[in-house]
């Protein structure tokens, strides 16, 4: 299967991503984590994504994409894959619809997990990643409002969408999303 997941910030993507990869046995693919990693093992991508991601705000179109290219070109993702944390904005929608369409990749499906704000707010300030500050979990909040959700509506229109309750356990919303994967 080929599966983007959707959803703001500490909604439960990373979470369920990996239950799904496991489970379908799927590469996941994490953008922030690429960062983070890049961040920590200090290589020129880490550099000059470092401050971005402590602020909230988005690193560029051109690296995201950069990014991603690389991953599909090199055959890991041929079996299937979950996307986590891209597209996030339309143009990376646009540009990874040109991707798997030029390297032969079927169709995607996308989970979009809602959650509301409260309870993401919560998560997150239990977590404690360095961008999980208030001041920083209120600018990501926004970001994913203004730039991110215009993502939606772009698969609304092309592709299969399942709308997730993200609220209650991680073991009730992974069945909601086996059982809507299996549905189809
Ligand atoms: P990214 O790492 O993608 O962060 P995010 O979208 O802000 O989402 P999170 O990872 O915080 O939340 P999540 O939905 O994965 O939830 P999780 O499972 O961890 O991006 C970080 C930064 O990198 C961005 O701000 C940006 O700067 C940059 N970036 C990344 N991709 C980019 C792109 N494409 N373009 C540009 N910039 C990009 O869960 C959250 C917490 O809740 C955890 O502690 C978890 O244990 C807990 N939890 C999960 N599910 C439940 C549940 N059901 N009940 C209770 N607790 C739960
Ligand atoms: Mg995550």
């Amino acid at each position: 299967m080929y599966l983007l997941i959707f959803g703001p910030p500490g909604a439960g993507k990373g979470t369920q991503s990996l239950l799904i990869a496991g489970r379908l046995g799927i590469k996941h693919l994490s953008t922030g984590e690429v960062l983070r990693k890049a961040v920590e093992d200090e290589t020129e991508l880490g550099k000059k994504a470092k401050e971005i991601i402590e602020s909230g705000s988005l690193v560029s179109d051109e690296i995201m994409v950069g990014i991603i290219y690389d991953a599909l070109k090199n055959g890991e993702m041929k079996n299937g894959f979950i996307l986590d944390g891209f597209p996030r904005t339309l143009k990376q929608a646009a540009a990874l619809d040109v991707l798997l369409s030029e390297l032969g990749f079927p169709p995607v499906k996308v989970i979009n997990i809602h959650v509301d704000e409260d309870e993401l707010v919560k998560r997150m300030l239990g977590r404690g990643r360095k961008d999980d500050t208030e001041d920083t979990i209120k600018h990501r909040l926004k970001v994913y409002r203004e730039q991110t959700m215009p993502v939606n509506s772009h698969y609304l229109k092309k592709s299969i969408v399942f709308n997730i309750e993200g609220n209650g356990t991680i073991e009730e919303i992974n069945d909601r999303i086996l059982k809507m994967l299996k549905s189809c």
